[in-house]
């Protein structure tokens, strides 16, 4: 009878205890599994759990996110949402449309989100006037990798234009170098894509083909140029591309084994997370032709019961936004701050050099959002794009035949 008795006040005790540590929780969806994107995210995951939060993580392996919005939608589906996800661009108000996203207006205003985002960057994060998502970074996608000591040994300097691009490509095939590191998934096919269309389409042709849309432009004689550049491009990587990851090609421009990569920088976060260092090891230049296109990381927290999990999304998207969590998750991921009041003394020349060309071509109207991430048109249209994008690359298609499919695609998904 005692020894009941004693059970049952230690359970009660047990029971008590936990009460009292329940606190802020979060099952985060996200696809950040890389060596810098794990790096990134941890630091992520340690302040939250310095400020009494208890982190669940929900890591869906895939560059570009695709299969995690697969298991995303799956888990909305069967009525169990995560309560927070890497989520962005025009995705994140079609899920609003939804009725499934949580209204975090309170902590923005609280914290002052306004003030400190560019309103940009802040449009993006509000779904008809409500703020709906909490911004992490600004990636910016068009840029050039280079191992530099392949480049010093071949004589050859960072392209300015496409016709250096593949001049030195050509150079570096015929001395038995890679030219183009380069993943087949149709995300980096798409990645490639729209970094060729900035550079041959130029900034107003880029907004009026995957920004509005428009028919004219993606079926121009401009655009059969993009793709037999494409069709180029396809010449400059080796042979056993097809289903590679994207961090893999980084590393094959980390180990030597290949010049160029085009991605995100992202992969910036690979070289550092590497010891690699900008300027010496590996080089970064902005993709040939005039403009950014950006790719804005962000957080969405979907309607979720309990209090727990509530104020693990409070706390999520106030540490998210914070200026130390903006500064040393920047620093690993290899973007630069979505706030504009963090100091980037610490940042290396590449994000410098992101953070000066990204006021620059704002100030240009050239600062444009890239389709590739999911930041410039809504699921159905930018899934018609890739489709026409990774068809060509993967087959012996003619330019024009691309332009026709690509006009053809984007009407119907209208
Ligand atoms: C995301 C990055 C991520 C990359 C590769 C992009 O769409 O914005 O954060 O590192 O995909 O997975």
């Amino acid at each position: 009878m005692k020894k009941y008795v004693f059970a049952a006040a230690s359970t009660l005790a047990l029971a008590a205890s936990s009460i009292a540590q329940a606190g802020p929780e979060a099952e985060v969806l996200h696809w950040w599994t890389s060596g810098g994107e794990a790096k990134s995210v941890a630091v992520l995951q340690q302040e939250f759990s310095a400020n009494g939060g208890t982190w669940t993580d929900m890591p869906v392996a895939g560059g570009g996110g695709d299969a995690a919005m697969t298991a995303l939608r799956a888990r909305v589906l069967s009525g169990n949402a995560p309560t927070a996800v890497q989520l962005k661009g025009p995705a994140i108000q079609e899920w609003y449309e939804e009725g499934v996203l949580a209204d975090i207006s309170n902590v923005a205003e609280a914290e002052g989100w306004d003030k400190v985002l560019p309103a940009s960057i802040a449009a993006h994060m509000k779904c008809e006037g409500q703020w709906c998502a909490a911004p992490v970074n600004v990636h910016r996608v068009d840029w050039l990798w280079a191992n530099a000591e392949i480049l010093s040994a071949n004589g050859i300097e960072m392209p300015t234009s496409w016709d250096e691009f593949n001049a030195a490509a050509e150079k570096l095939q015929a001395a038995g170098v890679i030219p183009l590191a380069h993943g087949g998934q149709a995300w980096q096919d798409a990645t490639v894509f729209e970094v060729v269309a900035l550079g041959l389409l130029g900034a107003e042709d880029f907004h009026k083909a995957f920004v509005e849309l428009d028919p004219t432009t993606l079926g121009s004689d401009k655009m059969v140029a993009v793709f037999d550049q494409m069709r180029r491009m396809r010449g400059y990587v080796d042979s056993n591309f097809p289903g590679r990851d994207w961090n893999l090609a980084t590393s094959m421009v980390m180990n030597g084994e290949a010049a160029f990569q085009i991605m995100g920088d992202w992969a910036k976060g690979e070289f550092m997370a590497a010891g690699k260092v900008p300027g010496e090891d590996f080089l970064c230049a902005s993709a040939p032709g005039a403009g950014f296109l950006y790719n804005v990381d962000s957080f969405a927290m979907f309607d979720v019961d309990g209090a727990d999990k509530q104020d693990g999304q409070a706390l999520l998207a106030k540490l998210i936004v914070g200026q130390n969590f903006q500064k040393v998750f920047n620093l690993n991921k290899g973007s630069i701050p979505a706030r504009v009041d963090v100091a980037m003394d610490e940042f290396d020349s590449c994000a410098h050099l992101s953070a000066s060309e990204m006021t620059a071509s704002s100030e240009e109207g050239s600062l444009l959002p890239s389709y590739a991430h999911g930041m410039a048109m809504r699921g159905a249209q930018s899934g018609a794009i890739t489709d026409v994008v990774t068809a060509h690359f993967n087959s012996d298609m003619s330019s024009a035949e691309a332009v026709k499919m690509l006009t053809q695609a984007v009407a119907n998904s209208l």
